[in-house]
């Protein structure tokens, strides 16, 4: 069985006071979701490298690089060498993704695909047996604050199906608008790996809003 965990996106954080913004949720989550945005995959750009070597440097947790990038071959392996433990990426960018995947896994990093909210599951089974996550984004990727797109869970349940029948092992994550009201949904739909940034970040108290957040999606029923 697996556990269900909530990955605090950093993108909603205080980026002067990062250090101190991630201690604030350590205790709580094993996973930090880092959003790096490139302004040509998105119409967006949040951070890099730097930030990345940074946030090695101030915590333990399991960093959760999120590539929102055209060129994910180029700049994956750089991210890991720079100590990001874990990689997903938009696959359409990407000429052999079968090839990325078990670079970074040599590399040590384990990996993700992502599907955004347009995208059907189909568009990745060839995949799905290589990786170790799949992201379901629930909003357009680019911006942090959106509001979640419940049109998008059906895909989680498929997923979730799709792993079962082909005996898969990756993990199911959403992303996007997860917050107190949605968050139970993806969860009950089989999501294992909850992003939330605005809902943490924005909170006073960040740790008592990811447990209320890992509350409600155990209440939401057992994951597969
Ligand atoms: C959106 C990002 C998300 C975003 C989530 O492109 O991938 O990780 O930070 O933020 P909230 O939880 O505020 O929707
Ligand atoms: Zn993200």
């Amino acid at each position: 069985m697996q556990q269900r965990s909530i990955a605090p996106s950093i993108l909603a954080a205080d980026f002067a006071r990062l250090g101190a913004e991630v201690a604030d949720v350590a205790e709580v989550v094993g996973t930090i979701h880092v959003d790096v945005m490139d302004g040509h995959y998105v119409p967006n750009i949040t951070l890099g490298h730097p930030v990345v070597a940074s946030l090695r440097r101030a915590t333990d947790r399991v960093l959760d690089c999120h590539l929102m990038i055209t060129d994910p071959a180029t700049y994956a392996p750089q991210l890991v060498a720079l100590g990001a433990d874990h990689i997903t990426f938009h696959p359409e960018v990407e000429d052999d993704p079968i090839a990325l995947i078990h670079d970074l896994h040599d590399r040590g990093a384990t990996v993700g695909v992502a599907i955004k909210p347009a995208h059907p599951v189909s568009m990745v089974t060839e995949l799905l047996g290589h990786v170790d996550l799949l992201l379901v984004m629930t909003v357009e990727p680019g911006f942090g604050g959106q509001s979640f797109l419940p049109e998008t869970v059906p895909k989680v349940a498929e997923a979730a199906i799709w792993r079962a029948t082909n005996d898969a092992r990756f993990r199911i994550q959403v992303d996007g608008g997860i917050g107190p009201t949605t968050v139970a949904q993806a969860a009950a739909a089989g999501a294992e790996v909850l992003v939330a940034g605005s809902s943490v970040f924005g909170a006073t108290d960040r740790a008592a809003a990811v447990r209320t957040l890992l509350d409600l999606a155990d209440a939401a029923g057992a994951v597969a």
